[in-house]
């Protein structure tokens, strides 16, 4: 169970009425709380969760419309997407009770001064390295759209600017990441066909690839709701058209491609884990067509070379600048 469910357990009473959990893991807090609902906009959680509650888990960047006299906020990673979503929260929640629950080293202390805007906020437990914090909604905030804390951006390109549209939450938010800018630069000489954005975050490297190569479907893929959101956005801006899939990890992804593009995750919300990119580069090879091609950014720390060699038989490195490298391999 993750810790921060197992404080909310600790005041299991407080919990037992309609209560709406958001960014609720995939773990088996549901189970204990028989009323309560799960709100997530990762993917694979969704389908963890959907496996065992049913009817109990819902997926998107808006809370859903079930009936709730209390929400917990499990804290999310960006501060932007937490005023969101507390925004969200206390907009449906007047003479109700909001409660935020996360890490100590997430920032949870800092976190918790948002609930200020809604009335009293105090804390109720602090154990397993976590807080819990209470308000009662004295003050309900109007809900405040999400296209309304996009964040829009202009790359000067080579082939003219594009525009960038990014929601809170979304990877690099408001500004291009250094490793994709550089993959930016070294998108000459692809194959035209079916492309995949892998991890495509606010689209920027599909919008770009597809604008550059019109006769190409691209497909962005992203296990986050608020990146597929802006990844719609952002080809909307550009008059672009594309496939934008919600999915956890390359297994939810086409067969047949001619084409993977990706600057690869690598950090999930206070841990570090390499699973999603270690997955893309092994399976690589069972959603390229023979002859498609992998082009990737990675930062040069990171050991993917063996493991793109092992999967397709081959991995040349085309640039390294900035702490970063592009690698290009062919399914032969
Ligand atoms: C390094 S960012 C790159 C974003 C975007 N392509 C860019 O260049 O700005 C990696 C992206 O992978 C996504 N991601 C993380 N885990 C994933 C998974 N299991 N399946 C699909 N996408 C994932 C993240 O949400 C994030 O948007």
């Amino acid at each position: 169970m993750d810790p921060r469910s197992e404080v909310l357990l600790r005041q299991a009473d407080l919990f037992q009425g309609p209560l709406l959990i958001a960014g609720a893991p995939a773990d088996g807090l549901l189970a204990e709380l028989p009323q309560a609902h799960a709100w997530t906009w990762h993917a694979g959680d969704q389908a963890l969760l959907q496996g065992r509650f049913a009817g109990r888990c819902h997926h998107g960047v808006e809370a859903p419309a079930v009936a709730f006299d209390s929400a917990v906020l499990f804290l999310p990673k960006s501060r932007e997407l937490a005023a969101y979503l507390l925004n969200a929260l206390a907009s449906r929640l007047a003479g109700g009770t909001l409660y935020l629950v996360g890490e100590k080293r997430g920032g949870i202390e800092g976190a918790a001064k948002q609930l200020q805007a809604f009335g009293k906020p105090r804390k109720l437990d602090s154990a397993r390295h976590c807080q819990l914090w209470q308000v009662t909604v004295d003050n309900a905030p109007e809900a405040k759209p999400l296209e309304s804390l996009a964040e829009r951006f202009e790359l000067a390109l080579a082939d003219g600017p594009l525009q960038v549209v990014s929601l809170p939450g979304v990877f690099s938010h408001g500004r291009l990441d250094k490793g994709s800018a550089l993959l930016l630069e070294h998108l000459d000489d692809l194959p035209v066909g079916q492309v995949l954005d892998f991890g495509c975050g606010a689209g920027v490297l599909g919008a770009t690839v597809k604008r550059r190569y019109p006769q190409s479907q691209v497909t962005l893929l992203d296990v986050d709701a608020f990146a597929i959101a802006a990844s719609r956005l952002t080809l909307a801006a550009n008059g672009l058209e594309g496939e934008v899939i919600s999915g956890d990890g390359i297994d939810a992804a086409p067969q047949g491609l001619d084409l993977i593009l990706s600057n690869p995750p690598f950090h999930t919300g206070v841990h570090t884990h390499y699973q999603a990119a270690e997955n893309l580069l092994k399976k690589s090879g069972q959603h390229l067509r023979k002859g498609g091609e992998m082009r990737l950014v990675a930062n040069s720390f990171l050991r993917y070379q063996p493991l793109i060699q092992e999967a397709l038989g081959n991995c040349e490195t085309r640039a390294e600048a900035m702490g970063f490298r592009i690698y290009r391999a062919t399914r032969g």
